[in-house]
């Protein structure tokens, strides 16, 4: 285990597993249809590149960053799209693949985004879901994993851009992100 961190939250076993029965369960859901998932950079790339390799139904994938920006309540954030998707999404099967949801501002101001552009249908799977922290009323179709409200990192999830490449979620010791 990496030494800035606290204790290992979630396994490699238990994320392989995990992501094989999302997979399973998202190619049943697309059957007879293709796909575009979108990977939400920089958090998802790790979770993304597992998931699909792991689904057989045939796939696009494509790739945004997003932040939102402000605080305060749900509509006075602003979504602020820093690399959009190249793909036409009009008519397609979306799913959108995240890392986490916290507060929720991310994804609901990104589905409303999506949404205008008239998608044939807009799913959302993300690997973890820290439900206590929620202020946008955005619920997730498909999620790995329902985690307390602690500071995660590994598997795609940073701090100050340092361990997205942990093959594991870990707690970050709080000596690391207090001072
Ligand atoms: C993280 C995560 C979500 C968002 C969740 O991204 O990937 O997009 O924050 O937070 P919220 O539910 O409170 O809106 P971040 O902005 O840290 O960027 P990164 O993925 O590049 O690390």
């Amino acid at each position: 285990m990496h030494s800035d961190a606290e204790r290992i939250l979630i396994s490699e076993e238990q994320i392989e597993k995990r992501v094989k029965e999302l997979a399973a369960q998202l190619d049943k859901l697309y059957e007879g249809h293709k796909p575009l998932v979108v990977c939400i950079l920089k958090g998802s790339t790790i979770f993304f590149a597992d998931l699909v390799r792991n689904m057989k139904a045939p796939i696009e994938i494509d790739f945004m960053a997003v932040s939102s920006y402000g605080s305060g309540t749900v509509s006075t954030r602003e979504l602020i799209v820093k690399k959009d998707l190249t793909t036409d999404i009009k008519g397609r099967d979306v799913l959108i693949v995240e890392d986490i949801i916290d507060s929720g501002n991310t994804l609901y101001n990104l589905k409303k985004m999506l949404i205008t552009r008239a998608p044939a249908s807009l799913n959302i799977v993300t690997l973890l879901d820290k439900p206590e922290r929620r202020e946008a009323p955005i619920e997730p179709e498909y999620k790995g994993f329902v985690i307390e409200d602690e500071f995660v990192i590994g598997y795609g999830l940073d701090y100050a851009e340092a361990y997205r490449n942990l093959p594991y979620v870990a707690v970050l010791k709080r000596s690391i992100y207090e001072n």
